[in-house]
């Protein structure tokens, strides 16, 4: 007799499969023109990834009742920044790693100008479908504010600046509060653009309840970095789907490296009951925020 899935569980897949068909659906195909660029687009988004921040959109607009077919194009378009994120992030001038979601990293499985340019053009993937597609049923002044919450998380003053402070920090000794600031660009801004890109899809905006989303979002945003970094230290290269160990032989500063395995999970700890404090005037609509906060501080990849 096999148990019954918990609520979350049933949550975590049935949003993964919908995000599946739905970035399936609004990638190009892969025998269209130019061939290898789309093939390598769609091997970088379809193969694997736990959709957290998809997820977090699909929770966020179930929080405020927005209906799941309008968070759709919200959740791709956050998928496809991430996926792009990724590919750069493994380049030989950045992180250089060869495993990913468990395959060779896509300049591995293609070649380098092939994975710039996927990543440069998942990025505009994402702006497109934003922009163009009909499923997204909101006002056009609500369709700009999610450009551009986008577009402000997803640059210089996000998860690309985010990438820089990364870059210039190896072999640095960063404070904790300098160390906060990398985390929270470069992974905390995309996760936070997808708790609003969903929360925006509400039939109607509370701008209160959206203050408490998002504080919600910032704090879970930097606690999944913070989880990536000790997993980094204490998980296997099996289970992660990707090298373990890389920030200590690049050098990385990292949560663990600067406050040690027990004061990083701590905060982590932190940051998840002030990410639960956030949704205290939310019902059971927002159990779905609740259980995914459990599962970034939680989860074993
Ligand atoms: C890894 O993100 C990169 C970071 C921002 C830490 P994820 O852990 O969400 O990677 P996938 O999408 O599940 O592969
Ligand atoms: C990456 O952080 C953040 C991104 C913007 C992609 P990491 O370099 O720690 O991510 P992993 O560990 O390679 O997935
Ligand atoms: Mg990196
Ligand atoms: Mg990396
Ligand atoms: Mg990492």
């Amino acid at each position: 007799m096999t148990t019954p899935d918990s609520p979350l569980e049933t949550f975590l897949a049935d949003c993964q499969k919908r995000i599946q068909t739905a970035l399936e659906h609004h990638l190009p195909s892969a025998d269209t023109h130019p061939a290898r660029l789309h093939q390598a687009m769609r091997y970088t988004t379809l193969g694997g990834g736990k959709r957290v921040r998809p997820l977090l959109v699909y929770a966020a607009g179930i929080a405020v009742g927005a209906p799941p077919a309008r968070l759709d194009i919200p959740a791709c378009a956050v998928e496809f920044i991430h996926a792009y994120s990724l590919v750069h992030d493994d380049l030989p001038a950045m992180d250089d790693d060869d495993l990913r979601r468990g395959r060779p990293t896509c300049h591995r499985a293609f070649d380098e100008a092939t994975a710039i340019l996927a990543g440069d053009a998942l990025q505009t993937q994402a702006f497109y479908v934003l922009a163009h597609a009909r499923e997204l049923d909101v006002a056009a002044n609500t369709r700009l504010r999610m450009l551009e919450t986008l577009a402000l998380a997803s640059g210089s003053r996000g998860m690309a600046g985010g990438q820089a402070i990364d870059l210039a920090a190896v072999g640095q000794t960063l404070d904790i509060a300098q160390l906060e600031d990398m985390h929270i660009h470069k992974t905390g801004a995309l996760i936070r653009a997808s708790v609003l890109l969903g929360a925006l899809c509400a039939d109607t905006l509370d701008e209160a309840r959206l203050k408490h989303l998002d504080h919600y979002a910032k704090c879970i945003g930097l606690a999944f970095q913070i989880q990536d970094d000790i997993l980094d230290v204490i998980g296997d290269t099996a289970t992660l789907g990707k090298t373990a160990g890389a920030d200590t032989v690049r050098d990385k500063p990292t949560y663990p490296a600067l406050l040690g395995l027990d004061g990083a999970r701590q905060r982590a700890a932190e940051l998840l009951a002030a990410s639960h404090a956030a949704l205290a005037g939310f019902g059971p609509e927002a159990d779905p925020l609740r259980g995914l906060a459990d599962y970034i501080v939680k989860r074993e990849s």
